[in-house]
Parts: structure tokens; sequence; C-alpha cells
């Protein structure tokens, strides 16, 4: 009787911190996030609400989440530096620390008034990174918010633009090709000087007479997997949306890669010349698009 109502207890306990280690956020910005770099010209307001970054010629600025987080759907709203934003790189991703480190990346590279933004996306997995795709945006990013959102979990990750996926990257583990999933990752929003490379390939030099540069993020939202020590908490953890894409959703897709993408690292046989990743061979992309998501 009595070692009955102890195993209940430790089972009532367990389940307890399993639950309390996967977290929904209505996010705060206050409550959720550290200042990263910048100072004051982070600055978050309505009461954690929203928050705007700022880049002058001393510096620009960063915020990077409290916990790491192991799996999980971030969601984020963003409005783009407007006008003339070219040079700056504003960008929403995940990082893990130390050596090696595993990182999902959305970096919005800005332009002259009136040309367009482009959407960098990449993968590091496992410290490697040169996974890059790049998109045009189908609307201006710098009149309204507009919800930009990283999934992970142990199978894939997708990137959404306003519920839309347009890139989904399957763990090709069983094959070799590097993924992330042991390393917890710190959520980032960054606005900083990407001059050099960042448009037209670094053609087009910041103007500085148009400081401040400001970028706006609002309606933060996780729905992620905070892991325990030493525990394999996180690894059935799915968010609930990602269970792959369906019809429409692959639909969708298709058409985001046949008319808006400006550069796919899998289609770059220069940089290939001597054959192209394992990931991007005909048969395994195919694979990989086709595939029941
Ligand atoms: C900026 O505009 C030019 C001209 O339309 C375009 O070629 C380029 O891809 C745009 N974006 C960036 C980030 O350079
Ligand atoms: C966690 O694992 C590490 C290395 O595997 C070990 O050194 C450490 O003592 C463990 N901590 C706990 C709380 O079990």
């Amino acid at each position: 009787m009595a070692s009955l109502y102890v195993n209940n207890c430790v089972f009532l306990l367990l389940c307890l911190c399993l639950a309390f280690s996967t977290i929904a956020y209505g996010g705060d910005f206050n409550t959720d996030f550290d200042i990263l770099f910048g100072d004051k010209r982070a600055n978050i307001e309505d009461g954690g609400m929203s928050m705007t970054l700022a880049m002058d010629k001393y510096s620009g600025s960063g915020i990077a989440s409290k916990n790491e987080y192991l799996f999980g759907r971030f969601d984020m709203q963003i409005k783009l530096v407007p006008e003339n934003s070219a040079g700056t790189v504003t960008a929403y991703y995940l990082s893990s620390l130390g050596p090696n480190h595993d990182e999902v990346d959305l970096e919005f590279l800005g332009n002259l008034s009136g040309d367009p933004y482009i959407l960098s996306t990449n993968l590091y997995a496992n410290g490697n990174g040169g996974h890059e795709v790049q998109f045009y945006l189908w609307f201006d990013p710098t009149q309204d918010f507009h919800t930009y959102s990283i999934d992970w979990n142990p199978q894939r990750i997708i990137i959404l633009v306003d519920d839309i996926p347009i890139r989904v990257m399957h763990n090709r583990q069983s094959i070799g090709v590097a993924f992330p999933t042991r390393q917890p990752m710190k959520l980032y929003t960054t606005l900083w000087n990407g001059d050099s490379w960042a448009t037209r390939g670094g053609q087009v030099k910041i103007d500085w007479s148009k400081a401040p540069f400001i970028a706006s993020f609002r309606n933060f939202n996780a729905n992620a997997c905070i892991p325990l020590p030493n525990s394999s908490n996180c690894l059935d953890f799915n968010s609930g949306k990602n269970k792959g894409l369906n019809a429409e959703k692959r639909k969708k897709l298709k058409e985001i890669h046949a008319k808006w993408v400006v550069y796919d690292y899998c289609r770059d046989f220069r940089r290939y010349a001597r054959g192209l990743p394992y990931e991007c061979r005909k048969n395994n992309r195919l694979l990989a698009i086709e595939d029941e998501y």
C-alpha cells in the first residue's frame, strides 16, 4: 500500500516536471529576453509586448532569450527598417552556444528605397553552415508587421512567413547529413551593419545620414521545450502544428520556390563544381519535396 503510494507520487512528480518543461508563452520581451548588445538601442515597450531595435553609427542592437530551447515553434511579428535600409541586416534566429554550434537563420538584407529586401535563410548543423536559400518577399516587409516562424522538431525544420511554409529541412541524420537535435538553442533578434556583403553583394553601403535605423517586433510566441538537465524529455516534442505539410501547403511551398527564390545553394553548380551536397542531389531533393512531410 505504502509503496504503491510512493510510486504514484514519483510518477506524478515526473509528469509535472515533463509538463513544466514544455512552455507556451504569450511572450513578454521583459521577462523572456536579455539585452545582448546596444544597450538602450534595444527598447522594450508596451509593458513587454513590443520592442524596437535601433542602429546608429556607433552600434546596432540585439536581444537574446533567457531560456535555451530544444525544439519548438517560435513566432515573431516583424516590421523591417523602412526606406533606405541598404547595408542593414535584421536577423531573427536560433543558435546554440559553444563550439560546433547549431543555428537556424532568418536574415533580412536591407535595400535602397523601393528596392526589394532579401530574406536569407540558413542552417548550421554541428558547426557546418553553407545551406543558404534566399527569397524576395511577395509584399513590402517595411509597411506592416508580418509573422515569421521557425518550427523545429526532431524530424524537420519548417520556416514560415505568415504561416506559409517557404523552406522545409528534413532530418537526414540516418544518411549522414548533420541536423540539430542535441544542442538547445537560444532565440535572438539583432540589427547590425552588414554593408560589406549584404546589399548587392556589398556594393551599396549604409547611408549614415539616414540613421537611426529602426526595426519593430511584437507578438513573440514560443511553444517550445526547455530541456531538463541530462534528460531526453524533449526528444518527442512537437509544437502540435509541425506534423508535416498537407497537400495544400506543399503546393504553396512549390509556388514560393518557383517564384520567389533568389539563390539556392542546391542549384549553385559553380560553388559545388565537384558535386552538390548529398541532400541536394536530384533523387534526394525530389524525395525532400515530394516526401510525405
Ligand atoms: C536590392 O535591389 C537590387 C536591385 O533591384 C537587387 O538586385 C537586389 O537583389 C536587392 N536586394 C539586396 C539585398 O541586394
Ligand atoms: C549530467 O551529465 C554530465 C555528463 O554526462 C555529468 O557530469 C553530470 O554529473 C550529470 N548531472 C546530473 C545532474 O546528473
